[in-house]
């Protein structure tokens, strides 16, 4: 058989046009957005790359599913599909919907952390990190050594460090540790996967202390086929197979359908423990909704419980896993540093290679994605010392360990010349990096600062 290319499986039939503002626009409206891309408009934006989360294109199944939507208040049809979906999925015993996952992680750690505690976790995503540290708690990530290296290429650089979880359950004792979280895959850490025999290993751990295990699953199908890829034993085995027993090795998960569900909005938490379920429902009552809907409406659980079953599609992740290295591949070959190997949802530019003329506290990453937004209206986000610094007393920071730009792809949305001038404006900007200069923060809030922070050149 000759080569042929990985083609996107599937046809378009509903399309949402793309503005193409001109330099001029884009240089406004990143002066009105105090040079913080989460301020733009969307309409200013050629190809957004912000986020993979809610931003996909579902399927012509999962809308006509909406249709079937039914919006009881307790007890509706639409529930009992998405219930059942998510039970043979990932084997859980509860299975609590919420309106996204940073919702299913408030419930959760409201009930089981508590101050002074300490949540492990290969690395926190930024709302997690926000929610556990919400409750006086502390998130600690402890990916692998070779994970905080962006060039080691390794076929599971999102595996948690076994030693380092021993260590921290030495160090802070297991009384204080109300559970290990395992991030599927590591989003904040390049969008690396984790292998079974690490889960395992976590697990392992876990038990010697008796500490529950939950995944936080947002991205699971891509992480299984990252497995079915790279571990050896699974190349036979499918997405869901694999699926099945990431989700058996550990206790619960929390989960936002909003990527890997391949919804616009949706989450959920499931878990084994009744009693823990118990307790998080009745904050659900309090705070999202009735346990059968939990803030969504009934055709978006419908939408999640067609998603669910897409994602999982041999053909689907291929292309989608594919799609993204093939941008990795282009930028690369360029001479453009960036987290390898390839991501699952996304490319990581890494920007502390490309400008270290720039320090931490003048933020290279948010340079970078500034200068990508000017260049070709394409709109990244950062991933560093404006997400992650920690400000200090004496008001200096602590730069974060890595100065990223992610580019995440949104599922099913773009087509490969999409891809192709996204590598072109990459690679232009790359080019000129030695003329790029840092920026300050001249605004900003108490936590999750990179939403509305605002920045001026230095
Ligand atoms: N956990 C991980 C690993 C995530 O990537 C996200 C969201 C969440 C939890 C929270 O889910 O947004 O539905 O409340 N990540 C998005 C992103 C926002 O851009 O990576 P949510």
């Amino acid at each position: 058989m000759p080569h042929r290319s990985i083609i996107e499986p599937f046809k378009i039939k509903s399309v949402q046009s793309i503005d193409l503002p001109t330099v001029e626009e884009r240089e406004e409206a990143l002066q009105g957005a105090g040079y913080n891309l989460f301020g733009l408009h969307a309409d200013a934006v050629i190809i957004d790359l912000l986020t993979d989360s809610g931003t996909g294109a579902m399927s012509a199944r999962q809308w006509a599913g909406m249709m079937l939507g039914d919006e009881s208040y307790a007890g509706g049809r639409s529930f009992f599909k998405f219930e059942s979906t998510v039970k043979d999925i990932t084997g859980y015993a509860e299975v609590i919907p919420t309106h996204q996952g940073r919702a299913a992680e408030r419930i959760l750690f409201a009930n089981a952390v508590k101050e002074g505690d300490v949540v492990p976790s290969n690395t926190h995503f930024d709302t997690t990190r926000a929610n556990v540290e919400y409750q006086g708690a502390e998130a600690r990530d402890i990916v692998i050594e070779e994970g905080r290296d962006p060039a080691i290429v390794l076929p599971f650089k999102g595996n948690l460090d076994i030693s380092a979880l021993q260590a921290t359950i030495a160090d802070v004792g297991a009384d204080r540790i109300p559970m290990v979280m395992v991030t599927v895959t590591n989003n904040s850490g390049g969008g690396q996967p984790v292998s079974i025999a690490n889960l395992r290993a976590v697990r392992e751990v876990c038990d010697e202390h008796g500490l529950p295990m939950i995944l936080d699953a947002c991205r699971f199908a891509e992480n299984a086929w990252f497995i079915k890829l790279r571990e050896e034993g699974y190349a036979d085995k499918t997405p869901r197979e694999i699926a099945r027993e990431m989700f058996s090795i550990a206790d619960g998960c929390t989960m936002s359908a909003k990527k890997d569900g391949l919804a616009n909005i949706g989450g959920f938490l499931a878990l084994n423990d009744p009693d823990l379920a118990g307790k998080c429902r009745n904050l659900l009552i309090l705070t999202e909704g009735f346990p059968t809907y939990g803030g969504l409406a009934g055709y978006d659980l419908e939408a999640i419980a067609v998603g669910l079953e897409e994602v999982l599609d041999e053909n689907y992740l291929r292309y989608r896993i594919r799609s993204t290295e093939y941008l990795a591949e282009k930028v690369y070959a360029a001479g453009v540093p960036i987290v390898r190997p390839a991501g699952g949802h996304a490319v990581y530019l890494d920007a502390k290679a490309l400008l270290p003329h720039i320090p931490p506290d003048q933020y290279p990453a948010q340079a970078l994605a500034v200068e990508l937004y000017r260049n070709g209206g394409v709109r990244g986000v950062e991933i560093g010392s404006v997400m992650f610094g920690k400000l200090q007393p004496d008001g200096s920071e602590t730069p974060a360990p890595m100065e990223l730009v992610r580019l995440a792809i949104p599922r099913r949305t773009y087509t490969q010349s999409h891809i192709d001038f996204v590598a072109e404006v990459v690679i232009d900007v790359a080019m000129g990096a030695a003329d790029m200069g840092g920026y300050r923060i001249v605004e900003q809030a108490p936590w999750l600062r990179h939403f509305t922070a605002r920045f001026e050149p230095v």
